[in-house]
Formats: C-alpha cells, sequence, structure tokens
C-alpha cells in the first residue's frame, strides 16, 4: 500500500521546474511539465548516477552522463547508453560503456496536487 508524502507548498517549487527530494531513503526527482508534474527515481538505471542535471524534452529526461533516455511519464526506456556526457558514440565505444547494464525503466512515482500542496505517493 503506497503512503502520500508531503513534499512542498507548490508556491515554493523552484523557478528552474526540478527539484530532487528526499523521501524516506529515496531520492526523488520532481519536474514541472506543461500539464502537471512528473515523479521519478533521481537514480539512472545505468550506473546508479543522479538524473537531476538531465536534459528534459516533452516527456523525455536524458541521462547527462551517458545519454540514457527515459520516458517521464512511465519510465520506459527509449535509448540505452548512447553518449558520454551529451557527446554520441560509434556502437564500439557504447558497448565498451554498457559495463554489462542491460537497458532498464526508470522508477516513477505518483504526484498528487491538492490546493497548494505537492505530494508523491510511494
Ligand atoms: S549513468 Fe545514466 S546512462 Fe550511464
Amino acid at each position: 500500500m503506497s503512503k502520500r508524502i508531503f513534499l512542498v507548498k507548490l508556491s515554493d517549487f523552484p523557478a528552474n521546474n526540478r527539484a530532487v527530494f528526499n523521501v524516506e531513503g529515496h531520492s526523488i526527482l520532481v519536474i514541472r511539465v506543461p500539464d502537471g508534474f512528473r515523479a521519478v527515481a533521481n537514480r539512472c538505471p545505468h550506473l546508479g548516477l543522479p538524473l537531476a542535471g538531465g536534459k528534459v524534452e516533452g516527456d523525455t529526461i536524458t541521462c547527462p552522463f551517458h545519454n540514457s533516455q527515459f520516458r517521464l511519464s512511465t519510465g520506459e526506456n527509449l535509448d540505452w547508453v548512447r553518449g558520454l556526457a551529451g557527446i554520441p558514440l560509434p556502437n564500439w565505444s557504447r558497448r565498451l560503456l554498457l559495463m554489462g547494464k542491460r537497458p532498464a525503466p526508470l522508477a516513477t512515482y505518483p504526484v498528487v496536487v491538492e490546493d497548494d500542496n505537492l505530494y508523491v505517493e510511494i
């Protein structure tokens, strides 16, 4: 059974439209998108590095380390280890960077907005 955890007042949400919250031991990245908010694990399934600095385009976030891409709404893995720090790499380099890790989805969390309050359900 999930628990609803208060994160922040909407009026206090950062102007850059993203924030990281530590919720009961989970580092959760919350991003404001045009139709609301998305909450995902702030931990890339590739090597566990933080996604908070990743580029967001529409419903997609790109890991800032090796460019894996995930759908923010579902966590679906869209592309896996395609580069290094934003620079695309040829296939032979990509295979080296995989380090034995298979494509995996990103954990997502439901977000609830009530009045001026933002909650996440874990
Ligand atoms: S840590 Fe994110 S793609 Fe490698």
